[in-house]
């Protein structure tokens, strides 16, 4: 193994750097990965601008990215749960780099045959919307509310519902042309919010009760009408803040209604915490990405040489799913 390796650096300037840096070396409880593909999250981009000392930014480089998918390396001190050759795919700082570094108890199997190109774009999504559903007490049977269902992670959130047992997925988009991709994950009733009233909608297609779960990814405005669209004693769960991260909201509808409110942000997680949410995934849902009942939707994949492009089509908001990076020559 070379004693370098390739990394996307933030902290420099508005952009990702291309550089030469150190193989991290496991210490103990971690695994070292070779990464074969990583895929953006919609939070690259604030980070990138936050650390940006050109413009007001605090200047600290770090390597940038989340997700990543490839085979173990190396194990650190104590770690007896993987082996050397082991494919995984997980979610973890630093992973636009050709080497990552994980926690062993966040890591994830990698089911035989899933191309890594593939994987990487699902732990986050799975992670945080299984995360969400557990969280909100979801059951086989229920209606679940996704707004936002266009994201990244929605469009695995709709899968998820679906191959856990929902009976009907609602999902949001602003925009008519995104229907069809809602539709192709599963989504029963799509809601576009740039010419329906969310509420409304809801209503309608629920027989006048409302879902029993919301996975809300937009927040602002979208949140307060997610309350009336929610079944009593349900449960609404903010995971994004799409539009912003003030709502104002009619406690009436969350008190009439015995509305219970949850918020998750899995980066924020405690260790310990982060342990269980992941475990929560490998009873049912690996083997259902396993049976291919979960894929992400990919808007494109590139070669990590060309990481501007997929900053730019982060950057654009027109990408229909995750944007992947390769790492092959790894
Ligand atoms: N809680 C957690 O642990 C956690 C973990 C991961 C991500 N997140 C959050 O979840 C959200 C989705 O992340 P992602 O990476 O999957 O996003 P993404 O793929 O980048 O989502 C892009 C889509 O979001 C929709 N959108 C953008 N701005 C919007 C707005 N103002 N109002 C409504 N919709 C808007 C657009 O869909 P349409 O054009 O179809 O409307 C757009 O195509 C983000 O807020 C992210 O920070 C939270």
């Amino acid at each position: 193994m070379a004693d370098t390796m390739r990394a996307l650096i933030s902290g420099r300037g508005p952009e990702w750097v291309l550089d030469e840096v150190p193989v991290p070396q496991p210490g103990p409880g971690e695994v070292l990965i070779r990464n074969l593909a990583a895929a953006t999250n919609n939070a690259d981009l604030p980070m990138l601008a936050e650390s940006d000392p050109t413009n007001g930014g605090h200047g600290k480089e770090f390597i940038a990215g989340f997700e990543y998918a490839g085979d173990v390396v190396g194990l650190g001190e104590g770690v007896d749960t993987w082996r050397v050759g082991d494919l995984v795919m997980g979610s973890t700082p630093r992973s636009f780099a050709d080497y990552v570094i994980a926690d062993h108890r966040f890591v994830l199997p990698r089911p035989e045959g899933l191309a890594p190109e593939i994987a990487c774009a699902l732990p986050t999504g799975l992670l945080t919307e299984h995360g969400a559903l557990t969280a909100a007490g979801f059951t086989a049977g229920q209606s679940v509310l996704i707004t936002g269902a266009s994201t990244g992670i929605g469009l695995i959130g709709a899968q998820l519902a679906k191959a856990l047992g929902a009976a009907r997925v609602i999902g949001t988009t602003r925009k008519t042309d995104k229907r069809e991709l809602l539709v192709g994950v599963g989504v029963d009733t799509v809601i576009v919010t740039d010419e329906q009233e969310l509420s409304e909608a809801v209503l309608a297609a629920t027989e006048g009760a409302g879902a029993d779960v919301v996975l809300d990814h937009v927040a602002g405005e979208t949140f307060a009408q997610c309350l009336p669209a929610t079944k009593v004693d349900g449960h609404v769960v903010n995971i994004g803040r799409l539009a912003g991260p003030a709502s104002t909201i009619n406690l009436d509808q969350l008190s009439y209604r015995h509305l219970t409110v949850h918020g998750v942000s899995f980066g924020f997680t405690r260790d310990w915490e982060m342990a269980a949410v992941i475990a929560g995934l490998l009873p049912e849902v690996i083997p259902a990405v396993a049976r291919g009942e979960i894929r992400p939707v990919i808007d494109q994949t590139v070669d990590i040489a060309d990481f501007q492009q997929a900053a730019e089509r982060l950057r654009s908001g027109e990408a229909a799913g995750k944007i992947v990076l390769t790492l092959a020559s790894a």
